[in-house]
């Protein structure tokens, strides 16, 4: 068995092998504080919608919160920013706990092997990872899992790069951050994060030109291509002037943090690309363009764009959790809850 966790800035995610298929569930990292007398009892009684009621306050909590804070005309808001923990956000830990346990659910057997994401410290700023790590690895561990944290940008590389014996370059556009990493033979060689994502993006595009942010992210999610045939002085103009700033960013912290001694002599480095941000039409060629044009001290054997770029880091979550369970020659929990149940009933 054992299971994958992303554990992003707007999306939380699992993933988890059953029989052929790997099977995913997905929340909205995202809440709203809803006063209990405005609550119709009923709305909150249709089962599946996440809550928690706290004295005369209620949250609701992931998918729903957009719905809600519609309905109430209410702001939504985020456990987490850049990436990390949002310390802003005093309701930040009870609200991830809850998302986290509906998306992964209970462990199929005690200490099953549970791989979640973490970002990479970031270079741009003071933040750092590890009371975030430390956090949900420890709801985690109290779920009855055997939780490790992965770096986001090495999940990528599980996810994406195991045809080419994980060794390449695996970056992660996401809400509140993009993580890059550079991997041979499944070790890390190289790895950093840039406080910089979709987020930024849109808050760059919503100030320019003077536009509500949940506006300008709308927009880029329905129907926005990087194909700069979009007018000057509109949302999409500014969206396509910020993301083209993100990439030459990205670009410009990959060029500095990595020596040419880290890259192995006469390697042809692969580039994969995924997350959230990459989605546009025109993402990947661009970001190739970008590459191209820049002075990097390595070969490029090409750029590819991640099939499904949602589900990516939670996929190589999985991936190295199975490969550690086997490691390990197990599900030995299982096995020993198995050999266990049919001594039990051997016994009756
Ligand atoms: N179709 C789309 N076009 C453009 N952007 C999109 C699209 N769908 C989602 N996004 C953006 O992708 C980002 C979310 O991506 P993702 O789920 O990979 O991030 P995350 O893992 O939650 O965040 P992080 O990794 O930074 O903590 C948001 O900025 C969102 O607006
Ligand atoms: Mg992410």
């Amino acid at each position: 068995m054992a299971k994958g966790l992303d554990v992003g800035t707007m999306n939380i995610l699992s993933a988890q092998q059953e029989g052929n298929e790997t099977v995913f569930v997905q929340q909205r990292n995202s809440f709203v504080e809803i006063e209990y007398s405005d609550m119709a009892e009923q709305m909150l009684s249709r089962s599946d919608v996440l809550h928690i009621r706290k004295d005369d306050k209620v949250y609701v909590v992931g998918d729903d919160a957009l719905n809600f804070a519609n309905i109430f005309n209410k702001e939504t808001r985020r456990p987490m920013k850049h990436g990390i923990l949002s310390s802003d956000e005093k309701s930040a830990i009870p609200m991830m706990k809850l998302i986290v346990e509906q998306v992964v659910g209970s462990p199929n057997y005690p200490n099953e092997k549970l791989y979640f994401s973490s970002p990479a410290d970031p270079i741009d700023s003071e933040l750092s990872t590890l009371y975030h790590e430390k956090t949900i690895g420890s709801f985690l561990d109290d779920m009855g899992y055997d939780a490790q944290p992965i770096n986001e940008g090495m999940s990528v590389i599980y996810s994406e790069l195991a045809d080419n014996d994980f060794t390449g370059l695996g970056i992660s556009f996401g809400a509140g951050m993009t993580n890059v990493c550079l991997a041979y033979y499944a070790v890390p060689v190289m790895k950093f994060s840039v406080a910089r994502g979709g987020d930024w993006v849109d808050e760059q595009a919503a100030q320019a030109t003077g536009t509500p942010v949940d506006k300008v992210t709308s927009i880029k999610e329905e129907d926005f291509e990087l194909d700069f045939q979009t007018d000057v002085g509109g949302v999409e103009g500014a969206l396509s002037i910020y993301y083209e700033n993100l990439l030459d960013y990205v670009i410009e912290n990959i060029t500095k943090e990595i020596d040419e001694e880290d890259i192995e002599e006469g390697l042809d480095v692969p580039v994969v690309v995924t997350g959230g941000t990459s989605m546009p039409d025109g993402f990947t060629k661009l970001f190739e363009r970008h590459l191209e044009e820049a002075n990097i001290p390595f070969s490029i054997s090409g750029v590819t764009h991640a099939e499904e770029p949602m589900y990516s880091v939670a996929r190589g979550g999985l991936v190295a959790a199975r490969s550690d369970e086997d490691e390990a020659g197990t599900g030995d929990d299982q096995a020993e809850a198995d050999d266990e149940a049919e001594a039990a009933s051997a016994e009756d």
